[in-house]
């Protein structure tokens, strides 16, 4: 038996709290998507893990905001995820939740060997305290000004605004979120995990790791040497994973969520009869696709509970990280009716537009990319459909004109077989930016492709030629440059492939990299149910979804 690589990827754990717009799908979700796509394409032992993340204070009061009780408003958003994330394609191999037995289970475990291990302590702190509610204001539920930059109704743990990290008790002005009251101070006992002590193996492994960006090593490096504060792990709340031997202690959402890739593998696992160890614990490689948001989370946090566990657990070799997305140069607010949701961009547009449109504005770096629908409307006219649905439509058209089936190669010319040379050679090149994760490059070296194919064909002008062999070969060529569009499409837009291969008669099973550039479509077989792949987006359309916008 071969042993095939393992590979295992996962992609943010989206927070189920809020509808998901055009914003998160790009850094993590749709990345990590085309990149397990190709791994499966290559044969390899692929799986691509995502949950939703259920814990945490904006999950309790986004519930209290509407009216229900946690479980059943994560219950929603996990649901609606779900399908949202299927109708873009995304290939998860299971879509989990973080509120599941084995995340409960498994984070316990974590909690209890590191604990064992002398990396947690308990410790007595001062903390927000509502007397009107009765209950301790973690994270969320406080809101007040920004004690770095003065900007208003700010959350204690994190300022939107300047972007730091704030610590209990910082806050100025603090006020509950539920009802208004100032918060008083009471002591409370927390447990903490010893970041500081693990400073010196996480330095080593940043600077071993030679997989991983080097803009942000550079900058996690840093906080390292400026040493890093001891993490609070626990929440006096009632929701989410109990703290082992606590009664209304439950651990802090950032302690339960990463542990959520690997309680997912495992019910994966259970399911299909795998070893979810094979792909945590053996000889496999780890990716995780993250925004540039959680970088400290990723980088430092994971790492460590990993490493503390001393629990043979392998630790990350890749973690691509990307920037933000704004929508016409603003940040996406659902607050301020800033906001494409993806339910709406679906009602309107193919999932693969959007995924076309989202990997060529997202590059192998931190910059953040800008959502706007001129330029949206742009790229989809010009490339997909001028470029590769025009070669796809014409070349398949000309085969139905011509009798309806693929004809033979017979007596290449230098032409014709200089372009089987370049469906090669574009495979190759392919090959070579996908296994870098540089997914935009790819694909604008398969629209290169098109692009040539395009050229040669419209230079050849069978439509015109007399002499039958000559028209044949070069419809032969051309058909063999669209089944290896499907392939190389594929990872990146997959109904787009999954059409062409139903319009060229083939069957599913032969998607496989191998066969790119092969004769795939074998001479003599029909085409079927030829019509166009796209349609362009009409102006009309754009001046629609713009003024929408505004009006908010
Ligand atoms: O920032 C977020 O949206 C988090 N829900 C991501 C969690 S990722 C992982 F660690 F679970
Ligand atoms: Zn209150």
């Amino acid at each position: 038996m071969i042993l095939l690589p393992k590979i295992l990827i996962t992609a943010a754990l989206p927070y189920a709290n809020g509808p998901l717009h055009l914003g998160h799908i790009r850094s993590t979700y749709l990345p990590a998507d085309v990149f397990a796509r190709y791994q499966r394409l290559r044969g390899r032992d692929a799986i691509y893990i995502c949950a939703t993340d259920e814990h945490g204070t904006p999950i309790v009061a986004a519930a209290e905001k509407a009216k229900t009780t946690p479980q059943e408003f994560v219950d929603a958003y996990h649901a609606k995820d779900e399908k949202e994330f299927r109708q873009l394609g995304f290939s998860f191999d299971i879509f989990h939740r973080t509120s599941s037995a084995e995340n409960r289970a498994l984070a316990q475990r974590f909690f209890t060997r590191l604990k064992e291990n002398g990396h947690i302590y308990e410790k007595e702190v001062e903390y927000a305290y509502c007397e009107n509610c009765k209950r301790f204001l973690p994270d969320r539920f406080v809101v007040g000004t920004c004690p770095h930059c003065a900007a208003q109704g700010i959350y204690s743990d994190y300022c939107e605004n300047c972007g730091r990290a704030l610590h209990g008790g910082e806050l100025k002005e603090p006020r509950c979120i539920t009802c208004g009251s100032k918060p008083v101070s009471r002591r409370t006992r927390h447990y903490f995990l010893k970041l500081s002590s693990f400073s010196e193996k996480l330095g080593t492994w940043l600077k071993s790791n030679r997989n991983l960006q080097p803009e942000v090593v550079n900058y996690v490096y840093n906080w390292v040497k400026g040493g890093l504060i001891d993490w609070d792990i626990s929440r006096d709340m009632g929701w989410g994973v109990p703290i082992p031997g606590e009664k209304e202690k439950v651990l802090y959402v950032w302690f339960d969520a990463p542990i959520g890739y690997v309680s997912s593998t495992q019910a994966w696992a259970e399911k299909s009869g795998k070893k979810w160890e094979d792909y945590w614990k053996g000889d496999s490689t780890i990716y995780h696709f993250i925004g540039k948001d959680i970088i400290y989370h990723h980088y430092l946090f994971w790492p460590a509970m990993l490493m503390g566990s001393d629990d043979g657990f392998r630790l990350p070799d890749y973690i691509p990280t990307r920037g933000y997305l704004n929508l016409e140069g603003r940040k996406f607010s659902k607050s301020k009716n800033w906001f494409v949701s993806l339910e709406d961009f679906l009602r309107e547009f193919p999932a693969d537009y959007l995924r076309y449109y989202e990997t060529v504005i997202t590059g192998y770096d931190l910059q953040d990319a800008d959502f706007a629908w001129k330029d949206f409307q742009q790229r989809i006219n010009n490339e997909l459909v001028a470029n590769l649905g025009n070669f796809i439509h014409r070349t398949l058209v000309l085969i139905t004109k011509n009798g309806g089936k693929i004809p033979e190669l017979k007596g290449p010319d230098e032409r014709d077989s200089g372009m089987l040379d370049a469906i090669a050679k574009a495979k190759e090149d392919v090959a070579e930016r996908l296994e870098r994760v540089e997914l935009r490059d790819a694909l604008e070296r398969v629209m290169a492709l098109s692009a040539e194919l395009n050229k040669y064909l419209s230079d050849k002008e069978p439509w015109k030629e007399k002499d039958a062999a000559k028209v044949g070969n070069c419809l032969h060529v051309c058909s063999r440059g669209v089944a290896a569009l499907a392939i190389l499409l594929e990872p990146f837009l997959p109904f787009t492939s999954r059409r062409i291969f139903e319009m060229l008669g083939l069957d599913a099973s032969l998607l496989k990299w191998e066969n790119i550039g092969t004769e795939i479509p074998k001479p003599g077989a029909a085409v079927v149910d030829v019509k166009p792949l796209y349609a362009k987006v009409p102006d009309e359309k754009i001046e629609e979804l713009e003024a929408a916008l505004r009006k908010g």
